[in-house]
């Protein structure tokens, strides 16, 4: 989504922003010489757009108040985190339900687990003078 339709979209009423959706990519046969599937382009998903899609978040999360969902190539807790940190107040997974369908009660179990860490290190830490 461009720029302009992202602020269109907050001012149209938009309750959250989707970011993104795949990248289109082309593959084409070096034997036909012909794209390789019937569509010429197609969506790309999975790690490889994670780095694009984060940046993305960013970007759009610094010029919109609505709520941003962050979606590309969440693998791991440490994906969630990364895309929190740029911005996302949630996160879709695409990808990694289809090539490990328990990852997602996986990854619930380990955020709790992050969670539950972080806040018995926050209770041993000594309290700082303000
Ligand atoms: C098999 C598959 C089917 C998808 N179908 C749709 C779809 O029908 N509509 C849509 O907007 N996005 C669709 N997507 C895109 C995903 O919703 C998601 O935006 C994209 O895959 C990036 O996230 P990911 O890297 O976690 O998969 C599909 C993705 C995959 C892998």
């Amino acid at each position: 989504m461009s720029s302009p339709s992202r602020l269109a979209a907050e001012a149209g009423g938009a309750d959250a922003l989707v970011v993104s959706n795949t990248i289109l990519g082309l593959k084409i046969n070096i034997d036909t010489f012909r794209p390789a599937i019937g569509n010429k382009f197609g969506g790309i998903s999975g790690p490889g757009i994670k780095p694009i899609i984060v940046r993305m978040v960013h970007q759009v999360s610094q010029r919109v108040k609505i709520p941003v969902i962050g979606c590309g190539g969440i693998c791991k807790v440490e994906d969630v985190v990364e895309y929190m940190l740029a911005g996302a107040t949630a996160v879709m997974l695409g990808y990694i339900i289809f090539r490990n369908p328990s990852a997602l009660i996986a990854h619930h179990r380990r955020a709790w687990r992050m969670v539950r860490e972080a806040r018995l290190r926050a209770r041993r830490r000594p309290h700082r003078r303000r």
